[in-house]
């Protein structure tokens, strides 16, 4: 807890429905929200526009310390708003070359140092949801409640193919399977914050189980834990 700032992390693999439980959970308690991913995103795409390759290690730090960047919650819930040097990037970073090119900046060690303290700012009263890979293994080790949310391979990589028809946008379910194994294993065996459960975390596996049924398990856990 800092200065009375109850933290709860939402750690998990991608399709796994961590940011919209995160968003949920944020605006049912008046939280602040911290998508950490999409800190990696504005960093890939701030590296694209500045012309700084990713072998420049050094360049993509000093990026990562002083990008530009604003986040706007929406006061109706989902995604916040995303600005890079005062432009709204929200769609931008969440395109697929983005989502690729940001793995593997998150793989760099030294990028990763250079944004914590960009993360733990978040971290402001009356409380902070913050959802990712490492919150509560790395960024925010003492959060009070920690969650780890997860579903089989098959079930995300559907999530994804539905939201993607959904946004008029299409590729085939096996393509997208091995897409989801592919982007777990980067992000399980990288050498710096590998996906893993806080030793500490509640597992939740939310392959048969629809988003209202884990927001009602996690907005119990949160009474029962935090009081509130
Ligand atoms: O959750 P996402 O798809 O927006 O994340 C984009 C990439 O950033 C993904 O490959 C994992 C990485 N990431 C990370 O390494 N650590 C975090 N805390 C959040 C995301």
């Amino acid at each position: 807890m800092t200065d009375n700032c109850p933290i709860i992390t939402v750690d998990g693999p991608s399709g796994s429905g961590k940011g919209t439980i995160s968003q949920l959970l944020a605006t049912d308690l008046g939280f602040h929200y911290l998508d950490s991913g999409a800190l990696y995103r504005l960093l890939a795409l701030a590296a694209q526009r500045h012309k700084v390759l990713f072998d420049n290690v050094a360049g993509l730090s000093v990026l990562a310390a002083h990008m530009d960047i604003t986040f706007e919650m929406n006061p109706e819930g989902g995604q916040p708003t995303v600005f890079l040097e005062s432009e709204d990037v929200s769609t931008a970073i969440r395109n697929e070359d983005i989502g690729e090119s940001a793995s593997i900046v998150a793989a760099i060690p030294e990028v990763r140092e250079a944004l914590l303290q960009r993360q733990q700012a978040f971290a402001r009263k009356p409380g902070l949801v913050a959802d990712g890979r490492d919150m509560g293994t790395v960024v925010f080790a003492d959060a009070e409640l920690k969650i780890f949310l997860t579903a089989s391979p098959d079930t995300r990589a559907k999530r994804r193919h539905k939201q993607l028809i959904g946004k008029g946008e299409s590729d085939s379910l096996a393509a997208l399977i091995d897409w989801v194994k592919q982007r777990d294993a980067r992000d399980g065996s990288r050498s710096v914050s590998p996906l893993r459960p806080a030793d500490d975390a509640l597992l939740l596996d939310s392959t048969s189980l629809s988003i209202a049924e884990v927001f009602a398990q996690l907005r119990q856990e949160v009474k029962d834990r935090l009081s509130i």
